[in-house]
C-alpha cells in the first residue's frame, strides 16, 4: 500500500513558514495511485464506494469520482457537497440512522441511487414518498447483529442506533411496501481491523446470517453491503493490511454464499494514510516526573485520540541527533481530555519545533471540536500534480463567532 513519505518536506516547510499555525496537508497524487491500485485488485462483482465522512473535502471527493468509486453520504450536507463535486445521484448511497421525512424526500427528489433503511419509520416514510411520486426506490435494510466478542467504535456487541435486529425487520411490514425495491442488506459493526483473516471471519458470519434472513423474508439477495472496517496501522508494531488479502477474502465470501454483488464503502483505509497534521510546540515542562509538550492545536483539530484512546503516529519535523525520550503531548484546550498521545521524541525538542502527525487524512479535522476556546481553525492544503495548493487558510474565531 502506498504510504505518505516525507518526499514532500519542502512543501511542508513552505506551509510552516507561511502559516506559523497548525495545518493539514493531503497528498492527492498518492491517494490517486492508491485508489487506482485498489480498483485493479477488486474481484468481479465487488463495488467500492467512498464514505464521505472520513474526509469530505471537494478535491478528495473528485479524486474518488475520477477513479470510479460511488459515494456514501450520511447527511444532507454531505449529499449537497457530493453533488457539487460532480457525483451523479445514481452513484450515491445514503446511510445513517437519523433520516427525517424531509431528508428522505430530498434524497428521492435528487434521485439518489440507493437508500439504506435503518428503521421501520424510515421504511414507512420513504415508501409514502415513493408512492406519492409514483416511483420505486432501491433500498438495502441495515441489520444489527448480536455478537459474542467485545466492543468496537461502531458497536461490536453494543446496542447502537445503526439498523435493526433481524427479528425486527422480519416483524416489520417492509416487504409489502410497493414503493421500495429491497435489493439486499447492509451490516457494519466492526471498525479498524488490520487482519484480513479476521475480516473474512466477521464477513462470513454476517453473510451466513443475512442469507438466512433473506430466505426468511423472501427477499432476493442481490447486494450485500459490508460497510467499511479495513484498518490502518496507527501503531509502530503493527503490519499494514494488504488490499490483495482483503480482496481474496471478499472473493471467498462472494463464492461461498453466492452473493451477486458485494459493496463496501471505505473511509479510513481509502484515505487515512495520505495526510499529515502539523502543529507547533508552544511550551515544554516537567510535571511530577513527566515530560510534557504543549502544542498549538490538539483535540480541537484532531479529536480521534480522545475518543478511541489511540494516538496518530507522531514525529519531530526537523532532524535531530539527540537521544529520544518519552513525551506526553497536550493540546491547548482547558480540559484534561486534550491529549494527542505519548511519543518517543528527541530530547532537544522544545518551543518553536513542529510535530508531524501522520495518517491523519481520515477522521481528522471534520470529526474534531474546533470551536472550543476560540482557537484558530487549521488550514487545509493539498498536493496535486506535485504542486502545493492552499484550499482554506488559517481562520480565526472572528470568522464564525457572533
Ligand atoms: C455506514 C458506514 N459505512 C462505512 C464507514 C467507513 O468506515 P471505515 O472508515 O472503517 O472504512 C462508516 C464509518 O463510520 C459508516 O458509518
Amino acid at each position: 500500500m502506498t504510504t505518505w513519505s516525507f518526499t514532500h518536506r519542502d512543501h511542508l516547510q513552505t506551509l510552516m513558514d507561511r502559516f506559523d499555525c497548525s495545518f493539514f496537508c493531503y497528498d492527492l497524487d498518492a491517494l490517486d495511485e492508491h485508489l487506482k491500485s485498489m480498483q485493479k485488485m477488486i474481484p468481479e462483482g465487488v463495488k467500492l464506494w467512498y464514505a464521505t465522512k472520513a474526509n469530505p473535502l471537494s478535491e478528495v471527493l473528485k479524486t474518488f469520482r475520477k477513479n470510479g468509486f460511488g459515494i456514501d453520504v450520511s447527511a444532507q450536507g454531505e449529499m449537497n457537497h457530493a453533488l457539487n463535486a460532480g457525483f451523479n445521484p445514481s452513484s450515491m448511497l445514503s446511510t445513517g440512522p437519523s433520516k427525517s421525512r424531509k431528508y428522505l424526500r430530498s434524497l428521492v427528489d435528487h434521485g439518489i441511487g440507493t437508500v439504506v433503511l435503518e428503521s421501520p419509520n424510515q421504511a414507512r416514510w420513504l415508501n409514502e414518498i415513493a408512492l406519492e411520486k409514483n416511483q420505486v426506490v432501491d433500498v438495502l435494510l441495515r441489520v444489527q447483529l448480536p455478537w459474542k466478542e467485545g466492543k468496537s467504535v461502531l458497536g461490536g456487541d453494543e446496542i447502537t442506533a445503526f439498523g435493526m435486529e433481524p427479528d425486527a425487520w422480519k416483524q416489520s411490514e417492509v416487504t409489502s411496501m410497493k414503493g421500495l425495491n429491497i435489493r439486499g442488506f447492509h451490516c457494519f459493526q466492526w471498525g479498524n481491523i488490520l487482519d484480513a483473516k479476521r475480516l473474512g471471519s466477521i464477513w462470513s458470519t454476517i453473510a451466513q446470517k443475512l442469507v438466512e434472513l433473506s430466505d426468511e423474508m423472501s427477499i432476493e439477495l442481490e447486494v450485500l453491503d459490508l460497510g467499511g472496517g479495513l484498518g490502518l496501522d496507527y501503531e509502530e508494531h503493527q503490519s499494514p493490511l494488504q488490499f490483495e488479502d482483503v480482496s481474496a477474502e471478499l472473493k471467498k465470501i462472494k463464492e461461498n454464499f453466492n452473493v451477486p454483488e458485494i459493496w463496501m464503502e471505505l473511509g479510513r483505509y481509502a484515505v487515512g494514510n495520505f495526510g499529515v497534521y502539523c502543529t507547533q510546540i508552544i511550551d515544554r515542562k516537567s510535571t511530577r516526573g513527566r515530560e510534557l509538550l504543549v502544542t498549538d492545536g490538539g483535540i480541537n483539530h484532531l479529536v480521534r485520540p480522545a475518543i478511541t484512546n489511540q494516538a496518530f503516529p507522531c514525529e519531530l519535523f526537523r532532524t535531530s541527533e539527540s537521544q529520544s525520550m518519552r513525551y506526553h503531548v497536550h493540546g491547548p484546550l482547558c480540559t484534561a481530555l486534550d491529549v494527542l498521545g505519548s511519543f518517543e521524541l528527541p530530547s532537544d525538542i522544545g518551543p518553536g519545533d513542529w510535530l508531524v502527525f501522520k495518517k491523519t487524512m481520515a477522521y481528522g479535522f471534520t470529526e474534531s471540536m474546533p470551536f472550543f476556546l476560540c482557537h484558530n481553525l487549521p488550514a487545509e492544503t493539498i498536493i496535486k500534480d506535485g504542486s502545493l495548493e492552499v484550499l482554506r487558510g488559517i481562520e480565526t474565531a472572528a470568522s464564525w463567532l457572533v
